[in-house]
């Protein structure tokens, strides 16, 4: 299976290929049933894909938050290997990708990029784009593949390839959950066997406003009351926002494609979650 460390070799290999269908996975590896699931659809659709695994420093915050994240390479290549032993996949080091320091490229968002995990994570998306941009310049794919489980993310990305004017197709993967509904997450491997099955509760909360057709009032006292169960589970916040623009929506009734969002935290480690409400 092809593995590139370096970013010389990688642009060698990347020259070969003439077609029109180069799938990207961007991820910071420690990899799960959510992110095979985005590289078997890259791998259907794609005549070439390429993984990328990096976990990006100027995307977090916290240094003690970067220091414990997970990190499998041995692991994830042989994941990998399963779905596609042609699968190319690129490991940088820091160094290669941030060769003059760590710094990012500030990006106008028009306020996507404010609320939710951008305010709670200061300086977050810029860290996502300079790298999405980054791995984007020198791979050039025809269409990159990115989970719902970050459906800022995936908006703050979609608008930035769309000012940049950036050929790339950006493709939306459906949320993958385990057994108990948490969403999958690299994250979830740090919580202990008791958090990670509780933690259920944020998706059957999420579902009980959905079915039961709530207003917002109601879909934010119900999100709270939930939590107040769960009081080793932080409630970071709640918000119902429009799918698009993510702006905070009044009317669940009339909304155009209303979405319910969630934040939490538990022994430290950051949990989000989302779900369509129509
Ligand atoms: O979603 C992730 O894993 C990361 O934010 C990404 C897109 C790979 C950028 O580092």
């Amino acid at each position: 299976m092809p593995l590139y460390r370096k970013l010389e070799a990688l642009k060698l290999a990347r020259s070969s290929y003439k077609g029109n269908a180069l799938g990207v996975v961007p991820t910071m590896g420690a990899l799960h049933q959510g992110h095979l699931s985005l590289i078997a659809k890259a791998k259907r659709e794609s005549e070439v894909v390429w993984v990328t695994i990096f976990v990006n420093p100027t995307q977090f915050e916290k240094k003690d938050d970067l220091d414990k994240y997970p990190e499998s390479l041995a692991a994830d290549v042989a994941a990998i290997y399963e779905i596609g032993a042609d699968i190319h996949i690129f490991a940088p080091t820091a160094t290669d990708m941030y060769p003059e320091g760590l710094a990012t490229r500030g990006q106008r968002l028009d306020g996507l990029d404010n609320l939710m995990e951008g305010a709670d994570r200061p300086g977050h998306f810029d860290g996502v784009i300079t790298i999405v941009a980054k791995l984007f310049e020198v791979l050039q794919p025809h269409q990159a593949y990115f989970g719902e489980k970050d459906f800022q993310q995936l908006q703050v990305i979609k608008k930035w390839a769309k000012d940049q004017h950036i050929p790339t197709r950006i493709i939306p993967c459906p949320i993958v959950r385990e057994a108990s509904g948490l969403a999958m997450s690299s994250r979830n491997a740090q919580l202990s066997p008791k958090d990670r099955k509780e933690a259920g509760f944020i998706y059957e909360t999420m579902l009980q406003c959905k079915n039961k057709s709530l207003d917002k009032p109601a879909v934010y006292t119900t999100t709270k009351k939930a939590f107040s169960a769960h009081p080793n589970f932080d409630l970071r916040y709640v918000l119902c926002a429009e799918e698009d623009s993510l702006k905070e929506v009044h009317d669940l009734v009339s909304a155009n494609k209303p979405r319910l969002f969630i934040a939490a935290s538990v022994a430290g480690v950051r949990l989000i979650d989302n779900i369509a409400l129509k």
